[in-house]
């Protein structure tokens, strides 16, 4: 019901969508999660979670077999729909990652970017993931977060943010590299990876795995 709420705030900004995280987050940032996606290995059957627009859908879709990328939001899937029109791999498609309507056990690797520091039940997403995932297969979360950015730095961004999308989501997390490993591994996945990366502006970028 409340991600119904935040799909329904997303939802307002098809057309400026983009633009807008640029405004906000920096290109420095987005950037950097570009050299960290660069650099994944083949990953398999995959399916992304909250994909937006697909701004990170295509460099996914260069490192797998099949991939589908989804979203609850109908103004958002459309225009990813039109970005990732030319490639074959890549399935778009209307799913709630608290409940998606795949089998268990559906996935080598699941990717998701800054989706879970905005819904309601962080813990539900990661237990869905957990689902569909093979036992070997991998969890990719990049994600937005205030922590080890500096006081002025924050106050800057707030600002941007409150001119590009207005009021925050009801629920928006700020986790710490501990808080997200943490309940990566209380869902039962093993931690490969975990760094928080950018400079004035910073994510999370932690890859799990379903042993
Ligand atoms: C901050 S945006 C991130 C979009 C994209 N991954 C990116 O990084 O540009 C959060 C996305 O999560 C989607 N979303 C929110 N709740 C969802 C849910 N329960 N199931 C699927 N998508 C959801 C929204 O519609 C929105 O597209």
């Amino acid at each position: 019901m409340d991600d119904r709420r935040t799909e329904q705030y997303w939802s307002r900004f098809p057309d400026t969508y983009d633009n807008n995280q640029q405004c906000v987050v920096g290109k420095e940032l987005l950037d950097r999660i570009t050299e960290e996606l660069d650099g994944l290995p083949e990953l398999g059957e995959v399916i992304e979670l909250g994909c937006g627009t697909g701004r990170f859908t295509p460099m996914i879709a260069g490192k797998c077999e099949n991939m589908f990328a989804t979203d609850l939001s109908g103004s958002l899937l459309l225009a990813a729909r039109k970005r990732l029109n030319d490639l074959p791999n890549v399935t778009v498609q209307k799913e709630d990652c608290m409940e998606t309507s795949f089998p268990s056990e559906a996935f080598d690797t699941v990717f998701m970017a800054n989706l879970i520091h905005v819904v309601d039940s962080p813990n539900g997403v990661l237990r869905e993931s957990f689902r569909i995932l093979r036992n070997g297969g991998a969890i990719i979360i990049v994600t937005f977060t205030g922590h080890g950015m500096k006081l002025w730095d924050k106050i800057k961004m707030g600002l941007r943010f409150l001119r590009a999308w207005g009021k925050p989501p009801r629920h928006t997390h700020s986790f710490s590299l501990e808080d997200l490993t943490s309940m990566m591994k209380e869902v039962g996945f093993g931690i490969k990876t975990s760094k928080l990366i950018g400079d004035r502006t910073k994510a999370l970028y932690v890859i799990g795995s379903k042993d």
